[in-house]
């Protein structure tokens, strides 16, 4: 058996080179497609959960922690897209570095992160829609609006907006950049406007005590608001589309992460500073905590702009998760036959459909901070294999051309699996055994179908006779 078997760095490199996609991507079109990936339900939904559940007003630390292991992760994606500038992400960076078992298994858990950060994303979304439906007198019968573990039937807002973007997509919605543009400055005003009108209503002693469940509640809090993160490595697939690659990739992942860390800090501090944390366990805290504070019309500019901004990390997520599906597929992993391109539309339909209704059920069935915590343990198991093979090929590699190379990369590599590991770590231990489920069961399609029809197994001059002789 060869389960390591590797893709050729030299031939996807060729391949990239080659590639049709027009190269006009800058420097900032990469830092607002970041900010325009990332912020969204992290910000406006879980600082309120992870404060009130975990870290009380010490969950402004939480996310500095979580940035720390993020740029870690980051410097090394950064290096792996200008040297392997492909679509697929850490699947395929990882199926030329450790081969294809483990480039399967990061494969398995990108899909696992896409199809429950979109369905916490749209659940995220459904909270601030009915937030502001409730606070202009419109109720909603609440069975149609809790999941089943909440006392209700179904969260129908989470499932009609992510069926409706599933459609758009279908139909080969193609993500803007001046549309991203215009909403990434939409979503830091909103922010803007929530600190100008809230830091003057800080009040000091609400901070005290400041970590009330202590250095552990810190760093679980970090470990759950790690997926306010998630959504940055969405600059490295567009290696292929940047002017300049080596130099414009690694800044616009490091630059997209500072802002966010940056603004993630300072709302959560003015967020903990103006309610009492053990207040904040609601679907849309920064609205609410405006509210709370008289600001009417301001709650309700905050929450039409999270709105817009949950919205378009959902679209670009849910798109993600389609290319997963296609670049796995491609590569024989999953049936090539579910990845059908549509004849009118040009988009792989069947997975967009199918990813996108299930979505839909896990958003509208289950309670957001279990799939919270599931999207980032499979994300946070990714960037701990990308950590490592970075310094694996640097080691057995070392001629190959890398446009940017990570810096002291003998402390970034093992300080990226420490950290993400040391949050995995500090996951809910239920989380692990769902997390440990699924990995069997990505073992279990492996042995099962992926290894015999992998691209690798089947020799060229087969699949080319296959090709002429349908
Ligand atoms: N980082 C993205 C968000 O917070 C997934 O919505």
């Amino acid at each position: 058996m060869n389960l390591f078997r590797k893709k050729n760095i030299a031939e996807l490199q060729n391949m990239a080179a080659h590639s049709a996609l027009e190269r006009n991507l800058g420097v900032w079109d990469l830092i607002f497609l970041g900010i325009g990936s990332v912020i969204g339900t992290g910000i406006f939904v879980l600082t309120g959960i992870g404060a009130a559940l975990y870290a009380g007003p010490g969950i402004s630390l939480s996310f500095v922690i979580a940035s720390v292991a993020c740029s870690f992760a980051g410097l090394a994606y950064a290096e792996y897209a200008s040297m392997v500038p492909s679509s697929g992400s850490a699947y395929t960076y990882t199926y030329a570095s450790l081969g294809e078992f483990i480039a399967f298994l990061v494969g398995w858990n990108l899909i696992l992160e896409y199809t429950v950060t979109c369905s916490t994303v749209a659940a995220g979304w459904s909270g601030y829609v009915l937030g502001l439906l409730e606070a202009n007198g419109v109720h909603l019968a609440s069975s149609w609006t809790t999941v089943p573990a909440e006392g209700g039937i179904v969260n129908l807002p989470a499932v009609l907006i992510t069926l409706f973007l599933g459609f758009l997509l279908l139909r080969g919605t193609k993500e803007s950049i001046v549309l991203n543009r215009i909403l990434v400055f939409v979503k830091i005003a909103i922010i803007a406007l929530f600190l100008f009108l809230a830091i003057p209503h800080i009040k000091v002693v609400n901070w005290h005590p400041f970590l009330p469940f202590g250095y552990h509640g810190v760093v679980a809090g970090a470990s759950i608001v790690f997926f306010a993160y998630i959504g940055f490595d969405a600059v490295a697939t567009t290696a292929e589309e940047a002017k300049n690659p080596s130099r414009t990739v690694p800044i616009g992942i490091l630059g997209s992460l500072a802002v966010c860390a940056l603004l993630y800090f300072i709302v959560a501090l003015v967020l903990t500073g103006v309610i009492p944390y053990t207040e904040l366990n609601n679907a849309e805290p920064v609205a609410y905590a405006l509210r709370v504070i008289g600001y009417h019309y301001g709650a309700i500019i905050v929450a039409l702009g999270a709105i817009c901004g949950i919205t378009t990390v959902l679209l670009v997520l849910l798109y993600g998760q389609s290319r997963i599906f296609f670049a796995l597929s491609r590569d024989g992993m999953i049936p090539a036959a579910i990845c059908k391109v549509h004849p009118q539309y040009h988009t792989p339909y069947l997975v967009t459909i199918g990813g996108s209704v299930l979505v839909a059920l896990i958003a509208g069935l289950a309670p957001i901070n279990v799939i919270a915590e599931m999207a980032n343990i499979g994300t946070l198991s990714a960037f701990f294999v990308a950590g490592f093979g970075v310094l694996y090929l640097r080691i057995t590699q070392p001629n190959i051309d890398r446009g940017f190379k990570c810096p002291a990369i003998k402390f970034v590599s093992p300080m990226a699996m420490l950290s993400c590991g040391y949050l995995m770590y500090n996951l809910p231990a239920l989380t692990w055994v769902r997390f440990i489920i699924w990995t069997v069961l990505g073992i279990v399609v492996y042995f099962s179908y992926s290894y015999s029809h992998s691209g690798l197994a089947i020799p060229k001059s087969v699949k080319l006779a296959s090709r002429r002789n349908p």
